[in-house]
């Protein structure tokens, strides 16, 4: 097999609005730094880019919404976003920004290239206007119902509801999301990428040439796409936030890009290219054949929501321009948590900062629980299907492998090498070697051979289970040879004073054999862990006292990493275990999330009350409706939480006893105002904490249109404890 020159890696850019939450971090950017870590590790020539995906009208809107300008916005998220990868060990080569001037310098560049070789057409097209905010409404300046679930609040690129892209006019009842006003149509002009017309070009190469190379369900995506036939696709878009469109020299065109700005999935991709310009630039290198060589590898990792952009569009445009187009597109299913589909929208989510805060502060484990959340996240990647994160799998994959199978077995293997032989690597005593200790050192060897095969496969999950496996054959290679009970046959005999000490000299060789094997191991698990827990891998070669070199790739598979007489450093601890009572705060965490989002109003810029609520839950038995405890109840007390905006604390009168609940009600009620309401509860509601309190029960409200709450009480005072049915 030829290997390439070189590799260019590159993350999806995440918007630089908000967060990012572990379900992006899982799809994108960790099998990202694994693979490009292990191709660090094999000394190729290799460069990860990333960095703030800066354009888009999310921006704007959200920054209307806050009082604030989209500057500010993305100068606020940037620099966050960034710190939040370098704690979790995303170990990018630069994370750039689509707002840098070289930035947009290139995407210009790109567009009048395609421009001026007549690979775009203009349109003049009918588009939604705002007439009082004297504006075209893009994307996301339009709101209606969405044709395809009937959700509400659809923008005019895509539904969150269902997922579907969509356009403005396929929206049902669009209004502005500036004014709240029905929005006319007027005419503009537009530049489209006619991807109709390279229909055949795409079949070719992604179909024939990667049909069994690329995975299954990134095929099966584009296939569809194009078997439903393409479209010309606008790349601009009438706005002011975002790279201007430049002026064209082509002849009828020169006025007609005045206000108006490339279209952000046009600009964004662009942004790899500029990143690693930029990179050029830092490390006074040559970009271009980093884009421009079919030397090199480009491996795009993505969630599946981006397939279309990094599969279909982004090839048609690099093709045209002259690059290379990427040789993989590995991108992964969406990862849930806790039985729901993460969102930012919804606030259903653990964000990388909250992680960060809670276990990556030195006192809390530091870089230790980067690494065990690198495991876990890896241990379930959506490579195939749609995972799910859980608190409680979490705790189990970080104690019940990293700690007792992984950490176990290297604290073992020094503890006893420190015990049962000086504190020094043991020789290796071929001439006493058995069964046991050959199959233990040809696992060593194939461990290497399978992980690698996986990972250049972009199996992550399965190449981790191989490494994690060669601890748990390490763990049961000492536990067979059980050089502890050789030691005290051993010790038992010093007092018999035999003539010639010859089964004193074999049995100590045993030892030193299981001891030298197990710690050859833990170096070779030092090397093969690297690119998965990086953090890991640096702790045990300071515990082994050996260099980061130790970890190139080369060395995995070798029995001579440490050599004999080498004094080691005594055994610490690589993971700690995490307690119950963690994973139960981090519940009670997602708890308040539940209640928050209960209060939240997703509220438009000026938005008005639009249409009625359409979406229905799906189909319950009406047994399932019979385990629902409703009884009626008068709120006694009600206080706000302390720390807790959305919160108040309700003591409420049930009849039979009065109950503590706390409810997310605190931004629509004064506590004051609401003693004496009368109130349905959910009585069988499993208790919960919030905010250190515990929640028995939960109380129903109606939420109107206009997000207004509403108690759901009798019409005329009934007894406490009247049952609800
Ligand atoms: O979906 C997203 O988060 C986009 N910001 C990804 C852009 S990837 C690339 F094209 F820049
Ligand atoms: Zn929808």
């Amino acid at each position: 097999m030829n290997l390439p020159q070189r590799y260019l890696i590159t993350a999806a850019l995440p918007y630089a609005n908000g967060l990012k939450h572990i379900g992006h971090l899982a799809g994108a950017y960790l099998p990202a730094d694994i693979y490009t870590r292990y191709l660090r590790a094999q000394k190729r020539d290799v460069v990860f880019v990333c960095g703030s995906d800066e354009h888009g009208t999310a921006i704007p809107i959200q920054a209307t919404k806050e009082g604030t300008t989209a500057q500010a916005i993305i100068d606020k998220y940037h620099p966050i976003i960034k710190q939040n990868f370098a704690h979790l060990g995303i170990s990018f080569d630069i994370y750039h920004r689509t707002s840098a001037a070289i930035h947009h310098e290139t995407a210009q560049e790109f567009f009048t290239a395609l421009n001026d070789n007549g690979h775009l057409i203009t349109k003049e097209t009918e588009q939604y206007y705002d007439e009082q905010a004297q504006s075209f409404l893009a994307d996301r300046f339009i709101k209606g119902t969405c044709p395809n679930c009937a959700y509400d609040g659809a923008y005019g690129d895509q539904c969150e509801n269902c997922g579907k892209s969509l356009s403005p006019d396929e929206l049902i009842n669009p209004v502005s999301t500036l004014s709240g006003n029905a929005p006319i149509k007027k005419l503009t002009t537009h530049w489209y990428l006619p991807l109709n017309k390279h229909e055949d070009f795409l079949r070719k190469w992604i179909i024939e040439e990667h049909g069994n190379d690329w995975r299954a369900n990134v095929v099966g995506q584009c296939k569809s796409w194009i078997d439903g036939g393409l479209q010309p696709r606008a790349v601009t878009r009438d706005l002011d936030w975002g790279v201007k469109v430049p002026p064209s020299k082509v002849q009828g065109e020169s006025s007609l890009t005045d206000g108006k700005v490339l279209y952000v999935w046009f600009d964004a991709p662009i942004g790899y290219i500029s990143a690693t310009k930029q990179w050029a630039l830092d490390n006074g290198k040559d970009w271009k054949p980093y884009w421009e060589s079919k030397d090199t590898k480009l491996v795009h990792f993505i969630g599946k929501d981006n397939i279309v952009f990094h599969c279909i569009i982004f090839p048609v445009m690099l093709q045209l321009h002259g690059n290379i187009l990427p040789e993989n597109v590995p991108a992964n299913e969406f990862m849930n948590l806790e039985g729901d589909k993460m969102s930012t929208s919804r606030n259903w989510k653990l964000e990388m900062d909250d992680y960060i805060n809670d276990f990556i502060k030195p006192e809390n484990g530091g870089s230790q629980l980067a690494d065990s959340l690198r495991y876990y996240l890896t241990l379930i990647a959506p490579e195939t299907k749609d995972s799910e994160f859980t608190w409680k799998g979490f705790q189990d994959a970080n104690n019940n492998e990293l700690v007792s199978i992984f950490g176990n077995f290297i604290n073992r293997a020094l503890v006893l090498m420190h015990k049962l032989c000086k504190g020094k690597v043991p020789p290796l005593h071929t001439a006493v070697m058995d069964e046991l200790d050959h199959e233990a050192i040809a696992n060593i060897k194939s461990t290497k051979e399978k992980v690698e095969k996986l990972l250049e496969e972009y199996k992550f999950r399965d190449a981790l289970f191989e490494v994690i496996n060669l601890a748990r054959i390490g763990n049961q290679y000492m536990q067979k040879k059980e050089p502890w009970i050789v030691a005290k046959r051993l010790s038992a005999d010093d007092g018999l004073l035999t003539l010639d000490g010859s089964k004193n000299r074999v049995d100590q060789q045993l030892i030193d054999n299981c001891l030298h094997i197990c710690l050859q191991l833990t170096a070779n698990l030092a090397v093969l862990i690297n690119p998965f827990l990086p953090f890991t891998a640096k702790k045990i070669c300071y515990l082994l006292k050996v260099v980061d070199k130790v970890l190139d790739w080369e060395n995995a598979g070798s029995m001579k990493l440490l050599s004999v007489g080498y004094s080691l450093r005594s055994p610490e601890l690589l993971f700690r275990k995490i307690e119950d009572e963690e994973i139960a705060q981090q519940l009670a965490k997602l708890g308040e999330k539940v209640e928050a989002i209960k209060v939240k109003k997703d509220e438009p810029v000026m938005e008005q009350p639009t249409a009625k609520i359409v979406s229905v839950k799906p189909v319950i038995e009406f047994d399932d409706f019979a385990k629902i405890d409703l009884k009626v109840g008068t709120i006694v007390a009600a206080e706000k939480v302390a720390k807790a905006d959305k919160l108040l604390k309700l003591q409420v009168d049930l009849g039979f006893e009065t109950r503590t609940i706390v409810s997310g009600i605190a931004m629509h009620f004064e506590p004051s105002k609401i003693i004496g309401k009368q109130v349905t509860v959910v009585c069988n509601l499993a208790p919960r904490k919030m905010r250190g309190i515990e929640s028995n029960g939960m109380i129903l409200m109606a939420e109107d249109a206009a997000g207004k709450l509403h108690f759901m009480n009798p019409e005329t005072a009934i007894d406490n404890g009247s049952g609800v049915s």
